[in-house]
């Protein structure tokens, strides 16, 4: 399937970004203490959807907790080439068309990180919604990107271009900031719960926990500013010259931004 994602890491080193998701992953899992999201119950779905599963390791992690549930991880892009357990398999599909799946035929679709990555990603709620069964869960995990202040200029200016060829591509760097509002307009649920948490990335966190989140959202988001990035990015202002100032700054001058990481459950009518 050609890649037409908007994904600004589309087409780069697959191994490279399937390491960083998955360090990524990690961190949340150790900050959530290893349970898949803050919402109190998953209760005992049998079909899980993960929409956007980059690495796959949510979708693993799913499927090794509810063995006897069916998941399904879809992205645009393959899913790595690794064991997978027997209940779990994956699909290559664009989110943002239409998905080949039965309305309300889940007990569980989870999204994370990935609606940001969409042209419109709150519009397309209700579509996510209607693929979860009445009483079930749709669970969306995502941020909003920090504004930069300080004495850091590339450090801003990587973040600003990146804000900038986002809006390009119809995605919202801040989607946090509308997700809960989004979710209960949507008329969909008869629940909508959030847990959000303020992560600074470069001023001493006091919970030891929240630190250690801050520090692995900041290395994830330097990864991505210092690593190989697709030349269309490249042409909205990414130079190598911006990637060398960003790599000499990041951990040397005083210079601060809060990710907003915010985690919704939404309980279907
Ligand atoms: C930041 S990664 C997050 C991956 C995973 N959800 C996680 O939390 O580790 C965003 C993922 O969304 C996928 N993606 C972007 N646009 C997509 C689309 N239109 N349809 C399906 N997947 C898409 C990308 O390929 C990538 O794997």
């Amino acid at each position: 399937m050609p890649d037409s994602s908007t994904y600004v890491l589309a087409g780069v080193d697959a191994g490279k970004e399937w390491e960083r998701l998955d360090t990524m992953h990690n961190a949340v899992d150790n900050y959530l203490g290893h349970k898949l999201t803050p919402a109190p119950s998953l209760g005992h779905p049998r079909k899980i959807l993960e929409l956007g599963a980059g690495s796959g390791a949510w979708a693993i992690q799913a499927a090794k907790q509810f063995p006897d549930a069916e998941v399904i991880a879809v992205d645009i892009s393959p899913l790595p080439p690794r064991p997978t357990p027997v209940n779990m398999k994956s699909l290559q599909a664009d989110v943002a068309q239409a998905l080949p799946f039965e309305p309300e035929s889940f007990d569980i679709v989870h999204i994370r990180y990935a609606l940001i990555h969409l042209p419109h990603g709150t519009a397309h709620i209700p579509k996510l919604g209607q693929l979860v069964a009445p009483g079930g869960l749709l669970l969306i995990d995502d941020i909003s990107l920090p504004i930069i202040t300080g004495d850091a200029p590339a450090v801003r200016e990587s973040f600003e271009t990146l804000a900038v060829y986002m809006r390009s591509k119809h995605q919202d760097p801040r989607i946090a900031d509308t997700l809960e509002a989004k979710l209960r307009e949507s008329g969909l649920f008869s629940d909508v719960d959030a847990f959000k948490v303020s992560l600074p990335l470069n001023t001493p966190i006091a919970d030891p926990a929240a630190q250690r989140l801050s520090r692995a959202f900041k290395d994830s988001i330097t990864n991505v500013f210092v690593g190989e990035l697709p030349a269309e990015v490249r042409a909205t202002g990414f130079t190598e010259e911006l990637q060398k100032a960003y790599r000499d700054e990041v951990d040397v001058k005083e210079w601060d931004g809060i990710v907003e990481a915010m985690w919704t459950w939404s309980r279907k009518l």
